[in-house]
């Protein structure tokens, strides 16, 4: 059996799913999206990323279309249908179909919704975990809400691009003062050479990640030293690990930062002890 997809109601097979030529989100990038891992088919920090869907949601003003309730059956229905046992749920709502123009329909129209999920090699996963990934830098060029987590991800997507071509899996933001803000589609870690945990606030311009969240009560709950503080990359080659935070990345492992080492330039303790501690906490409260 093919995928499967919804689509504004309607369960499709996925190579056929299509929105209209006028969807907002399709125009505009009007539209916000969450992303779920699913371990053993359920859903991972369920609380996490519902409310932060409802804050994306409020901050642009689409109503939400439909209760959580009714939310976790169509996603857990959209699961069921791909048979899918650890992969990743993608939902994205936006404002709707109307005539094209800038300012909002009136009257307001009823907002779109599509699903697709899809499968992750869990053992490449954690291969690719093992070995460490290498990261770029890239001047920050977003808009000032990176907390709404919004399908306007073009910089993100050239960021990403521009890591990809250079062998790198991400590409971290650095804001005009030297700071890192967050990667393409990740949050960013250092332990630093003191051996504390250190991320980005989220007073800062960036999204505020549901596993950065998760892993931030893990972190404290162990007893490890955290600061949400600002780091530079100069900061990341002098730390002893580095690693980033995300539904598909969960916990992984940075050896490299613009081609120089982070530390040894070798997988390190606290990374790999975090990722497992992350996974269970992620096994344990899923839907
Ligand atoms: N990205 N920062 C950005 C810019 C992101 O796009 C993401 C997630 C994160 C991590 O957030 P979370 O831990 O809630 O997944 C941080 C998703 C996975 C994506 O775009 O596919």
């Amino acid at each position: 059996m093919g995928r499967i997809a919804y689509v504004n109601g309607r369960f499709e097979r996925h190579a056929r799913a299509a929105v209209h030529i006028e969807d907002r989100g399709y125009q505009m990038a009007d539209a916000v999206y969450e992303v779920w891992a699913l371990f053993g088919g359920k859903l991972s920090d369920p609380e996490g990323h519902f409310a932060r869907l409802e804050r994306s949601l409020g901050e642009l003003k689409i109503p939400m279309p439909m209760g959580r309730r009714a939310l976790t059956h169509v996603l857990k229905e959209a699961v069921r249908q791909n048979r899918v046992r650890d992969g990743l749920v993608y939902l994205q709502i936006g404002r709707g179909v109307a005539p094209r123009d800038h300012a909002f329909p009136n009257p307001p129209v009823s907002p779109s919704m599509v699903i697709t999920v899809k499968a992750i090699d869990r053992v490449a996963a954690e291969a690719k975990a093992a070995a460490g990934v290498s990261v770029i830098t890239t001047p920050e060029n977003r808009w000032g809400r990176c907390d709404i987590k919004t399908v306007g991800l073009l910089p993100n997507a050239m960021a990403k691009q521009a890591a990809r071509e250079k062998g790198a899996a991400e590409a971290w933001f650095v804001d005009e003062l030297g700071f890192v803000t967050e990667g393409a589609s990740s949050n960013a870690w250092i332990v630093d050479a003191e051996g504390t945990l250190r991320t980005r606030d989220t007073n800062a311009n960036i999204l505020r990640g549901v596993t950065r969240n998760t892993l931030l009560d893990v972190i404290r709950e162990n007893g490890l030293k955290v600061d949400e503080r600002p780091f530079t990359p100069a900061d990341a080659e002098a730390a002893q690990e580095a690693f980033i935070t995300g539904a598909g990345a969960m916990v992984l492992p940075v050896i490299a930062v613009d081609g120089k080492p982070v530390g040894a330039g070798k997988v390190g303790p606290v990374a790999t002890r975090l990722r497992r501690l992350y996974i269970e906490r992620a096994i344990a409260t899923a839907i």
